[in-house]
């Protein structure tokens, strides 16, 4: 099941502490969205799950953590200055401004006017100046994508880490952009995080491994609880191809407002290591790029066989963190109807995404040999290491089962008058069956374990 519509998904955000307005205070921030108590877990385990599917469980792709400013060079030879840009257009009678290719029709979807201007080019990119003195020149960009941090690095991570092709480099960070109309929540924000992997290919071999990154990513998503049903390809035309870009195909996801964007695999060719690097005649380059002729890059690998240098093409899947947190809480949104008539709402988070794992509930508040035994039992899962262990003592037991539903918690532990004064058990109740079983007190840690994995 899926939330019906946004508005309860920003219901729910908001009321358990997923996701916040930014600067809500004071009247909000428009595209820009702060994650609250839950919120962070959530979007954490989902990074740390890309991490571990790029990284750990693989040999071939080193890690980056690049700065955000970026110097405005990098950014003119990527391409970005002269054509990161979306067509904006004026309404001239109520001043508001519009993204022209987000337009149903001739009219100002806010006063209804005809009276609209012609579509021109707005650069999406942040500026900020560097430095005591604003005169213009001394500026940084605020990245627009992750990606070029990785191009630009792709020289220190060579003769760091001696890679041999195929290879990547994979990173995760804020990413901005100065959308002409941010919208859908979390969807079209201003301000936003992407998962991106620039995976390095011998040229002849970068169509193989596009396909193949295709598949992975969709099994990914998969194992991150999102129907298969609700995802569908998008082989994007050749008009509406990034400047960078010989093929892309897009990850399209059922959001609540439609069908878009969760991620683009493209294949980026040598357009930025060939854009970056100096000397044309040295290395072999493949697309028609425009070398820099200013930096004195060496953005290429030399064959060991041949002693060639060759700049290798990349195939970059690069997804939204945020547009992943709002497809994984949509998939696990969930309303049940009870056999007794009520209904409850369940995030049915996989165990791995879930923002607590497990919340220790002791029946009675102020008693101190249950108090003490829960609080026990809350250090000795926490040391698994697996994610937030809540201890939690309203005292009403049926109203924390109903709460940790709505936020998905997969498994209530209650620590009652038969675990202290009896037998040492716990009765450990389940998110999705809502079955309760008791389990003693020394085959708890291998049962959560097990549970999570
Ligand atoms: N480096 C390639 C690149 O940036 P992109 O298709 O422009 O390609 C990649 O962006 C992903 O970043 C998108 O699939 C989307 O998930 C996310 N993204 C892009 N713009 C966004 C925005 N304004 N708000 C939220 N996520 C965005």
């Amino acid at each position: 099941m899926t939330a019906n519509n946004m508005d309860e998904l920003v219901a729910l955000a908001k009321r358990r502490g997923f996701i916040f307005q930014s600067s809500d205070i004071y009247g909000g921030l428009q595209g820009v969205y702060d994650y609250g108590p839950l919120g962070v877990e959530l979007k954490n385990n989902l990074k740390s799950a890309w991490w571990r599917a790029m990284v750990y469980d693989r040999d071939d792709v080193e890690g980056l953590d690049a700065a955000i400013l970026t110097n405005p060079t990098t950014l003119r030879y990527s391409g970005h200055e002269a054509t990161f840009t979306d067509p904006l257009v004026d309404c001239r009678e109520c001043k508001s401004r519009w993204r022209a290719d987000h337009l149903e029709s001739d009219q100002c979807p806010s006063c209804g006017s005809n009276d609209l201007t012609e579509p021109r080019p707005f650069n999406l990119m942040f500026k900020t100046a560097v430095g005591p003195v604003d005169d213009g020149s001394s500026f940084a960009y605020l990245r627009p994508e992750t990606a070029q941090a990785i191009f630009t690095n792709f020289k220190n991570i060579l003769d760091s880490t001696s890679p041999k092709l195929p290879f990547g480099i994979a990173q995760i960070g804020k990413a901005f952009r100065n959308e002409i109309t941010p919208r859908n929540f979390i969807f079209r924000v201003r301000e936003f995080e992407q998962m991106e992997l620039e995976f390095f290919v011998k040229p002849g071999e970068d169509e193989n491994w596009h396909d193949h990154w295709v598949n992975e990513r969709l099994s990914w998503w998969a194992a991150q609880g999102v129907n298969e049903n609700n995802l569908e390809l998008y082989h994007v035309p050749a008009d509406e191809l990034a400047h960078y870009s010989k093929s892309t195909v897009d990850l399209m996801y059922r959001f609540p407002h439609g069908l878009e964007e969760l991620e683009g695999i493209a294949n980026r060719t040598d357009y930025d290591l060939g854009s970056h690097t100096k000397n044309q005649g040295d290395y072999n380059i493949q697309s028609e790029v425009q070398p820099n002729t200013e930096a004195n890059a060496k953005l290429a690998i030399q064959d060991l066989e041949t002693k060639e240098w060759q700049v290798p093409y990349v195939i970059e899947p690069s997804a939204g963190v945020d547009r992943g947190v709002l497809a994984v809480m949509n998939e696990a949104y969930t309303v049940e109807r009870l056999e007794d008539g009520k209904e409850r709402t369940v995030m049915s988070f996989r165990p791995h995404l879930a923002p607590i794992k497990v919340a220790i509930l002791p029946l009675k508040r102020n008693h101190e040999g249950i108090v003490a035994k829960a609080k026990d039992i809350k250090k000795t899962l926490q040391k698994l290491g697996l994610g937030r262990i809540l201890y939690e003592d309203t005292g009403n037991i049926g109203k924390g089962y109903r709460r940790h539903d709505e936020v998905g918690t997969p498994l209530c532990v209650t620590v009652d008058f038969q675990t202290v004064e009896e037998d040492d058990t716990v009765t450990i109740r389940n998110r999705d069956t809502m079955a309760q079983e008791r389990v003693h007190t020394n085959d708890l840690s291998a049962y959560v374990s097990e549970y999570m994995s």
